[in-house]
């Protein structure tokens, strides 16, 4: 691939140098386009050098060339390691003011930004707006690490490391980084049942600049105005699982249905909350992302069937037994299978399904999972024991991930203890199962 590398003047600059080695390494070609703020920070020998080709910020050079559309236009990948506030205004704002914004206006491939400033200036309304409208506009922007900055001072705006804006950029592309992700695609192990820092920076940067789906909660099936069918699944896991994701640096958005404020007050900051309700009204939420998402963890608990028609009014006791006339409600999880499987979502989209199961006398828990990640086509299934009420409501958790295997169904991570650390062991099997 042709890929251009913008680097803009942070003090984090220099860690732009590892980005271009590690594109290198990975056998593709950089034109790197500095800014002139960022030359005060490393020089142009350095960026000559480390890959082979000039180095100009402004378009007064190479006129003959038209080299202010010619770059942008020959390019595969666009990358901007670090990209300032004053960066995302100026790209936001669409100026062509030096050669990388010119660049940027010409590009038509995927463009992938890695903020990193100081955190007021990452949450300054101004910022905030910029990012999201270059987000609409199709730009991938990670998220910055948190961590401590150039100052005394500590906090999100640190930039992600260039391992994970490498893995990001090129996930843009719909590639893999794969030559460094091989220690990524190993067994998530057993973990404490702890929440410790650890479980967070082994999460940290997996998922960078990916766009990730979380169902949570339970459907409602309306019966009448006041009453309807629903089960007991409070979203707890499925909250945790969108926090788990955005620490690993992902975009998330996370479908909840009817879940409480309490739960969702406790998400981080950047995690977009869509609320819905009915099992009809999930479906059309998680289509509606379908073709843009990375990945979808269907977490909710979704209701097998509806009532075939609401009342109007709240229903009366008549002194009879009542019977109530249900329909089957689509199975969410396997219609976005077909449509991944139709080609009609993003490459490379990665299926994420739950089972709570019980068991039976004759049949074991584990077994109708396996069975059941065979029948869904999804590429993942997290199975949870919800025997003698084990999961419901409950801060802790217990489960079994699997794929979906050449020969069946495969463990691939177990995890236990509080939905927080279990996430993150989830979340690793998923960044563990993009990089195979
Ligand atoms: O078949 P079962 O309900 O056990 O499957 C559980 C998985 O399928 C969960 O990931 C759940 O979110 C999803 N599901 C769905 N649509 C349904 C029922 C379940 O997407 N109608």
């Amino acid at each position: 691939m042709r890929i251009v590398l913008g680097v803009t003047g942070g003090i984090a600059a220099y860690k732009a140098a590892h980005v271009l080695r590690g594109l290198r390494e990975r056998g593709h070609a950089v034109r790197v386009v500095p800014t002139e703020a960022a030359l005060r920070f490393v020089g142009a020998p350095t960026w000559e050098a480390l890959s082979g080709e000039p180095v100009s910020t402004t378009v007064f050079e190479g006129v003959e060339n038209v080299e202010h559309v010619r770059i942008g236009h020959e390019a595969d990948l666009v990358v901007v390691a670090p990209a300032t506030a004053d960066l995302l205004a100026r790209a936001r704002a669409g100026m062509a003011d030096d050669l990388l914004t010119a660049t940027l206006l010409t590009a038509t491939c995927p463009v992938v930004v890695a903020p990193a400033m100081h955190t007021e200036m990452w949450f300054n309304a101004a910022t905030v707006d910029n990012v999201a409208t270059l987000r609409a506009r199709g730009w991938t922007v990670i998220e910055p690490a948190s961590g401590r900055l150039t100052g005394a001072d500590t906090g999100p705006g640190r930039l992600p490391e260039p391992d994970d804006i490498i893995q990001a950029a090129l996930a843009a592309t719909g590639r893999s980084a794969a030559p460094d992700s091989a220690d990524a695609s190993t067994v998530t192990p057993v973990a404490p049942a702890d929440d410790s820092r650890t479980d967070e920076s082994r999460a940290d940067g997996a998922l960078s600049g990916a766009s990730v789906i979380v169902s949570a909660g339970g459907t409602r099936e309306p019966l009448d105005p006041v009453r309807f069918l629903g089960n007991r699944s409070s979203g707890k896991q499925g909250a945790a699982l969108a926090a788990a994701a955005a620490t690993a640096g992902a975009r998330v958005t996370l479908i909840a249905a009817n879940v409480d404020s309490d739960v969702l007050a406790s998400l981080p900051a950047g995690v977009d909350i869509e609320h819905v309700s009915t099992t009809a009204e999930l479906e059309a939420a998680c289509t509606a992302h379908a073709s843009s998402a990375d990945v979808i963890v269907m977490a909710a608990a979704v209701s097998d069937y509806r009532p075939a028609a609401a009342a109007q009014h709240k229903m009366k006791k008549t002194g009879d037994d009542l019977t109530i006339a249900l329909v089957e409600n689509p199975d969410i999880l396997r219609g976005l299978v077909e449509l991944r499987d139709a080609g009609r979502t993003r490459t490379g989209q990665l299926l994420v399904g739950f089972a709570a199961e019980t068991g039976s006398h004759d049949t074991s828990a584990e077994s109708l999972a396996q069975a059941k990640l065979l029948r869904k086509g999804c590429d993942l299934l997290v199975f949870n024991d919800v025997s003698g009420d084990r999961a419901f409501g409950h801060d802790d958790n217990a489960v079994v991930v699997y794929r979906a295997g050449a020969d069946g169904a495969e463990e691939v991570a177990r995890s236990e203890g509080s939905k927080a650390h279990v996430s993150n062991d989830v979340i690793a099997a998923v960044a563990a199962e993009r990089s195979r």
